[in-house]
């Protein structure tokens, strides 16, 4: 079945879902959640696997191609490779990718690319054991770099990005080792600057790090080329000018990416949220459970994408942080 294309009041098309599985997480970063974790959602109020599954299908219909799923950690749910294949199944998706933080990919990572996830994202912050150890909260690097190693088995899974969220003060010291580790490697590495969805809501814009500072710092020793940047990309893609691998900033702050945004967000609660920064969310769990057709779910979601932000508005005077940290909205 094909829907009228999804489309914002802004012109932008939507085409690219995130999906929060689960708000739960098995780390706990320092930019993302506090020490002690957060109030998790009732186990009642997330999404099952079908309610998910029903939502994704008319958002694809809609013309919807790319979905991501992300937590919270999203391997900590349970079955997880279970929703991951009911994903695949979708007629009319074309990239079904995941966003993890590796732990759980020892485990997992022949589950998954058998499951149909194409492409994988892995959030590293530091490759020293006791840096990661204070950024995340948990001394897991080896269990992770084994996840990774798990991965690389897998070439159909291939290719896999490495993320690291860039703060001052620590990231400085992180970036050549990680140019050291994208130029060996089979790994693309970005760079993603600190953004205000902390759960200690302690950001302050000094803290945040700059792509180009960090890319000055790689390009001063292994010179760099710009790659073109594909439309609604979230980075922005260097390779080695010698020719071994790829270098990667997203630069949210410093150089906003709204202007072609197309993404929504779907929460593990099952609300619809049309920006990260969204003060306001649209629920579907609701009408879902309510017994709304499919015709119904999709008037209310493109009702609230017409309505998707112009852009988000960090340093900006009147700035508010949304309620939700970035675990519970899904990175
Ligand atoms: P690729 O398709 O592999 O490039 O993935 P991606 O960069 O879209 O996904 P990933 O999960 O790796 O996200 C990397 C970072 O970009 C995370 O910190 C995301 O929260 C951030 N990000 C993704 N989409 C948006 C967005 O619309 N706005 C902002 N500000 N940040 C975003
Ligand atoms: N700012 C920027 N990126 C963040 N992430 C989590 N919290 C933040 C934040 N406050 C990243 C994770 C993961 C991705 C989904 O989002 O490290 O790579
Ligand atoms: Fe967990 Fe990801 Fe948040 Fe880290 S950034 S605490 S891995 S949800």
């Amino acid at each position: 079945m094909s829907r009228e294309p999804l489309i914002d009041g802004h012109g932008r098309s939507i085409r690219d879902v995130r999906v929060s599985v689960t708000d739960r997480c098995n780390f706990r970063c320092q930019y993302c959640m506090p020490a002690e974790g957060l109030p998790w959602l009732e186990r009642d109020g997330v999404l099952r696997f079908e309610e998910i599954e029903r939502i994704v299908r008319v958002l694809v219909e809609m013309g919807v191609t790319d979905v991501r799923l992300t937590g919270g950690e999203p391997l900590v749910r349970r079955d997880f490779p279970v929703l991951a294949r009911m994903m695949a199944g979708i007629e009319g998706l074309e990239d079904l990718s995941l966003t993890t933080n590796g732990y759980l990919l020892e485990r997992d990572a022949d589950a998954l690319a058998d499951a149909g996830i194409r492409r994988l994202n892995v959030s590293i912050d530091s490759l020293q054991n006791d840096r990661f150890f204070e950024m995340t909260r948990r001394d897991s690097l080896p269990q992770v770099l084994r996840g990774l190693e798990a991965v690389a088995r897998r070439p159909e899974l291939a290719p896999v990005k490495v993320n690291a969220v860039a703060m001052r003060g620590f990231t400085e010291q992180e970036v050549l080792p990680f140019a050291q580790f994208a130029r060996e490697g089979s790994f693309q590495v970005r760079f993603i600057e600190f953004m205000p969805l902390d759960g200690d809501r302690g950001w302050t814009p000094d803290q945040v790090l700059t792509g180009d500072e960090l890319r000055k710092i790689v390009h001063a020793v292994h010179p760099l080329e710009e790659c073109p940047r594909e439309p609604s990309a979230t980075a922005r893609t260097f390779r080695f000018a010698d020719g071994r691998g790829h270098i990667g900033f997203i630069n949210p702050i410093s150089e906003p990416f709204c202007s072609d945004c197309n993404r929504i967000r779907l929460t593990a609660d099952g609300k619809l949220r049309t920006c990260l920064f969204s003060m306001h969310e649209t629920d579907l769990r609701t009408p879902l459970r309510d017994g709304a057709d499919d015709d119904e779910l999709e008037w209310i979601v493109r009702d609230a994408v017409w309505r998707k932000e112009l852009k988000h508005r960090v340093g900006e005077k009147g700035f508010r942080q949304p309620a939700r940290s970035m675990s519970a909205i899904g990175g």
